[in-house]
């Protein structure tokens, strides 16, 4: 197959989308539904009608759009991934994703290639889970792993709700089901930054993803006492945060001990009141517990019950599950046509596991999955110094431009 990627091209769309979102503090902040969010979207939408496909969007506020196959109504192969950040994050988590699936349907139309299947380029929402209480949002209403009116009735710290937020993405006319059907999909291939050091270290610029890491997050407070920070004797003192301090120290232990393939984060704490000469009264923390194994995921999930359970006297805790989402492996099938696509390419591949969660592992449940990495700068992620070589963006493209044209029969 003679597929080129236009280099150039995706470059632009790339500085474009970095257009919306900047961060007065570093890096990009584009929570889901945010005006930032949507006018990346409205970007997309835009290059998607100079692609000359039919736009639609969904009831949660996937956009989609389908470059039909010859055969109407055969399942379809999609592709795509995320606009939304994390707060401060990088230019590339999810939007390489979306301008690769660009480039790549692109690059299959400029050769002027039909296929037997339709192939579907997608943008979820919310995947990032930096806004409303849970990520991945998009992707489990496609593939039924959480119900709309579920999704419609969450809401943000300023107690917006989703269904509300919609409304900044401006879409008219009737939405389509969320939920994809059953057997209507043959096959899902996210193009993604790896997010870690494996690829660069390696010097292979492919990594073909065998697997996704589970995560569960929950929401902890704990409620002691705010007192004078001068006229209260230690002995006295009800100190949410120094409990709070016990907590996550004690969690990053037991990761250690869990062994490798766990992990967990403490990234979010809010001291209340928050004054300099207040014994802290309140924390509201979040805890994230990854793990590429359920089983692991549970001692994890078991732990920070255990480490709770034990806090210091007079502090009272509380735990409010907010998400968890269990580790999946990819589909084989799918895993090797992306090694071929690599090596049709003159490419060496990697075959890896993703310890970051991704809409593919939603779409796992619906059909056959896999993702398509490409080497992360000093493997950095979820920060301002994001980066990845033009080359490597370039060349996931290419290869993701030849699974899509391979599986959907070119
Ligand atoms: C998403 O990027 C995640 O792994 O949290
Ligand atoms: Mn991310
Ligand atoms: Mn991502």
């Amino acid at each position: 197959m003679d597929l080129h990627i236009d280099g150039e091209q995706l470059q632009r769309d790339l500085e474009a989308l970095a257009q919306f979102g900047r961060s007065p503090s570093g890096g990009w902040t584009r929570t889901a539904l945010s005006v930032a969010d949507a006018d990346a979207r409205g970007y997309v939408a835009h290059r998607l009608r100079t692609l000359g496909l039919d736009i639609r969007h969904d009831e949660v506020g996937n956009l989609r759009a389908r470059r039909p196959g010859r055969t109407p109504d055969a399942p379809v192969v999609m592709t795509g991934s995320h606009l939304d950040t994390v707060p401060s994050g990088g230019y590339l988590d999810g939007p390489l994703g979306v301008v690769g699936a660009l480039c790549a349907v692109e690059a299959i139309a400029r050769a002027k290639l039909t296929t037997q299947r339709p192939i579907e380029i997608v943008v979820f929402v919310g995947e990032e889970g930096s806004r409303f209480p849970r990520g991945t949002i998009g992707s489990a209403a496609v593939a039924g792993d959480l119900p709309v009116d579920e999704i419609l009735a969450l809401r943000d710290a300023d107690g917006i709700g989703f269904s509300e937020a919609l409304a900044t993405y401006r879409d008219t006319g009737p939405p389509l089901p969320a939920r994809m059907a059953p057997g209507t999909l043959h096959a899902f291939i996210e193009l993604h930054i790896e997010q870690g050091g494996v690829l660069e270290a390696a010097g292979v610029p492919i990594g073909a993803v065998t697997a996704i890491a589970g995560l569960v997050q929950h929401a902890v407070s704990f409620l002691g006492d705010a007192n004078h920070a001068g006229a209260t004797p230690m002995a006295l003192r009800r100190d949410a945060l120094c409990a709070a301090a016990e907590w996550l120290l004690g969690l990053e232990r037991a990761a250690h001990e869990i062994g490798p393939g766990a992990v967990a984060t403490v990234g979010k704490l809010v001291v209340s009141p928050g004054g300099k000469n207040i014994i802290p009264g309140r924390v509201d923390a979040i805890c994230d517990l990854r793990a590429s194994d359920g089983a692991l995921l549970d001692a994890l999930d078991a732990q920070v019950r255990a480490l709770l359970s034990s806090t210091r006297p007079g502090i009272q805790v509380e735990l409010r599950p907010l998400q968890r989402v269990e580790p999946g492996p990819m589909d084989e099938r799918i895993v090797a046509a992306i090694e071929h696509a690599a090596e049709q390419t003159g490419r060496r591949s990697h075959r890896m596991v993703s310890g970051a969660i991704h809409d593919a592992l939603h779409m796992a449940h619906l059909g056959p999955s896999s993702m398509i990495f490409v080497p992360s700068l000093a493997g950095k992620s979820h920060c301002p110094e994001e980066a990845s070589r033009s080359d490597d963006l370039i060349t996931g493209t290419l290869v993701l431009a030849h699974t899509l044209a391979d599986l959907a029969g070119a």
